[in-house]
């Protein structure tokens, strides 16, 4: 028996290669050995406000890349969180036995709260709870994110453990798994701030869809210091993000890249992985080309995604309510 494995990501600005580099590559590299469930997020992204038309746009953009970057629905689930309402139910039951302590702990919450503009919403400060829907209800073991995710993933098993002393075992307790390499990649332009989909500046992010020149534009014009020498370096965030993105994309070791390196120039460096970031993206950004080409393809798919979902979803939530006396 393989172990069952779930993520989910959200359909919310563009997607860069943070999400790519911290989850979705492993994600495509697991395939063989889990048994896995993808989910595209859109009950987590309404959680700050959206237009509903470029929610919808940016959900099926989404399965395209995800598909398009290597998920393959015959191996693995894909399916979009608002077709499985199992996933809002038992985010209300997780809401009444998680303490308000526990969310107000929650460092994500404070980053997106400060941020956010118009209102904060409940379901803001909630979002940890629906997060924790998502995993149980699968029986989840593993849960592979990047490093940011990792605090929620600890309040989903810390939720897990509270039921089942309060109603007996019912809940699988998961483990997040966070990759060795490009776990947390940083902003170009900031190099201290981690790469964000709502983060707004021109250079911060290289997304997966950005063309060859755009993403030699935002390599060359990256924060770096004004130190000569080129090595990995926790202390120079900036060369270090670069270099590290350079080890995510190549797999080739530190040792590698910093005799590759030796004595030349941070310009040398930038065309290099400039190179390396476009030849990594392009089969993903060909792929991604002749999926959208056929949308009711991509739609088939995420409904055969959702009606694989539905039944252990439901067979879970059947089994809260019951513990719970309800229904
Ligand atoms: P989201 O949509 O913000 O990000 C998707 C995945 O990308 C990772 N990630 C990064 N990795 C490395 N460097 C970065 N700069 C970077 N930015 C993002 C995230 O860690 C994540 O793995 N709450 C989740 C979505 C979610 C989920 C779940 C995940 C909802 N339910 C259940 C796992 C299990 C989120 O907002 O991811």
């Amino acid at each position: 028996m393989k172990k069952r494995s779930f993520s989910g990501i959200q359909p919310t600005g563009n997607i860069h290669i943070g999400n790519y580099l911290g989850a979705i590559k492993y994600w495509v590299a697991m395939q063989e050995n889990y048994d896995n469930i993808f989910c595209i997020v859109d009950l987590h992204a309404i959680t700050v406000p959206q237009d509903p038309q470029v929610l919808k746009a940016k959900t099926r953009e989404l399965a395209g890349l995800l598909l398009a970057s290597g998920i393959d629905q015959r191996r693995s689930i894909l399916f979009v969180q608002s077709h499985v309402h199992e996933h809002a139910e038992l985010a209300w039951i997780l809401n009444c036995i998680i303490p308000m302590g526990w969310m107000q702990r929650m460092t994500q919450f404070k980053e997106k709260s400060a941020k956010q503009k118009q209102l904060v919403s409940v379901g803001l400060f909630d979002y940890p709870a629906l997060m924790a829907a998502d995993i149980l209800l699968y029986r989840t073991e593993v849960v592979p994110v990047g490093e940011d995710q990792k605090q929620h993933v600890e309040l989903t098993r810390d939720t897990a453990q509270r039921f089942n002393s309060l109603y007996g075992e019912t809940f699988v307790l998961p483990e997040p798994l966070i990759p060795e390499i490009g776990a947390r990649i940083m902003g170009l332009d900031d190099p201290t701030k981690k790469m964000s989909k709502s983060e707004n500046a021109p250079n911060h992010a290289i997304n997966l869809l950005d063309p060859p020149d755009v993403i030699r534009g935002k390599v060359m014009r990256a924060t770096t210091d004004s130190l000569k020498e080129i090595r990995f370096d926790e202390n120079r965030p900036g060369i270090n993000n670069l270099l590290t993105i350079y080890q995510a994309f190549t797999g080739e070791s530190r040792e590698t890249i910093e005799a590759r390196f030796a004595g030349k120039g941070y310009s040398d460096l930038k065309k290099s992985l400039a190179e390396v970031v476009i030849e990594g993206l392009r089969p993903v950004q060909e792929r991604y080309r002749s999926l959208t080409a056929d949308p009711a393809g991509i739609d088939a798919i995420l409904e055969d995604g959702a009606n694989r979902a539905r039944p252990i979803a439901r067979k879970m939530l059947g089994e809260v309510k019951a513990r719970m006396g309800l229904g």
